[in-house]
């Protein structure tokens, strides 16, 4: 299954309206890519409207401009919102630059209330199983806030900057596994062997915060989309 036959199904059965409109969280990195991909072709086909659409991005890097090639901001023009007719004022992106970072982030969980809540997440997971940034050791009542990434976080995104850690900004904001929980509906993308250790942890063992995503257990809606190579641990 393709995760973007979620978002396009239910965007359509909810059939959005610019006084109901569709809450859709969305995430960045080299898994969702597809799904993006997908989205713009059915958008180009006139399979889905994202006009009546609010967008949430999960997270941002701190310290990098908006216009630098990879900040999350930047990631999501390119492969999404610069393809489709999502309305500017709808899109929502933690800004890494605000000048007071926690205010940033209750507003940000504010807004996204006031929104009306997530009706669908889609995400994807580090190899240390985290969704978005919250690192292992986040509280699983997490909400929007300012977060150091891990090592082993920074050493996978490195290949983003030309494989210098120095490159690679050490903090991040993120919403917090509360925020992810308290979507209607949570659909994850996992892929590579890289991330089996990460999926057999958080399915067959037990809700932990060293294994964020082993909170979506909690979930009563949420879906994990997997290839093979993932399960190569299961
Ligand atoms: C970053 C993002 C996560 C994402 C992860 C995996 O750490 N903050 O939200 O899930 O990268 O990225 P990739 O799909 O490139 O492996």
């Amino acid at each position: 299954m393709d995760p973007s036959c979620a978002a396009r199904y239910r965007i359509k059965s909810f059939a959005p309206t610019p006084e109901k409109p569709f809450v859709l969280g969305l995430p960045t990195g080299s898994s969702p890519e597809g799904i993006y991909k997908n989205l713009v072709k059915a958008h180009k086909n006139g399979e889905v409207s994202f006009k009546d659409v609010i967008t949430f991005n999960m997270d941002e890097y701190v310290g990098i401009p908006r216009e630098h090639p990879e900040s999350y901001h930047s990631f999501m023009y390119k492969h999404f919102f610069s393809h489709v007719d999502v309305d500017p004022a709808n899109i929502n992106i933690l800004n890494g630059n605000a000048e007071d970072l926690e205010e940033e982030c209750i507003a940000y969980e504010e807004k996204i209330q006031r929104a009306g809540g997530i009706e669908l997440f889609l995400g994807g997971i580090g190899p240390d199983g985290h969704i978005a940034f919250n690192e292992p050791g986040s509280s699983l009542k997490s909400r929007t806030r300012v977060k150091t990434l891990a090592y082993d976080t920074i050493l996978a995104n490195s290949r983003f900057f030309d494989n210098d850690i120095n490159k690679v900004p050490k903090m991040a904001l993120t919403v917090g596994i509360q925020t992810v929980l308290d979507a209607r509906e949570v659909v994850i993308i996992i892929t590579g062997a890289h991330k089996s250790l990460a999926l057999q942890k958080c399915i067959e063992g037990g809700v932990n915060h060293m294994w964020t995503l082993s909170s979506l257990q909690l979930h009563p809606h949420a879906m994990i989309v997997v290839d093979e190579d993932a399960t190569l641990e299961l």
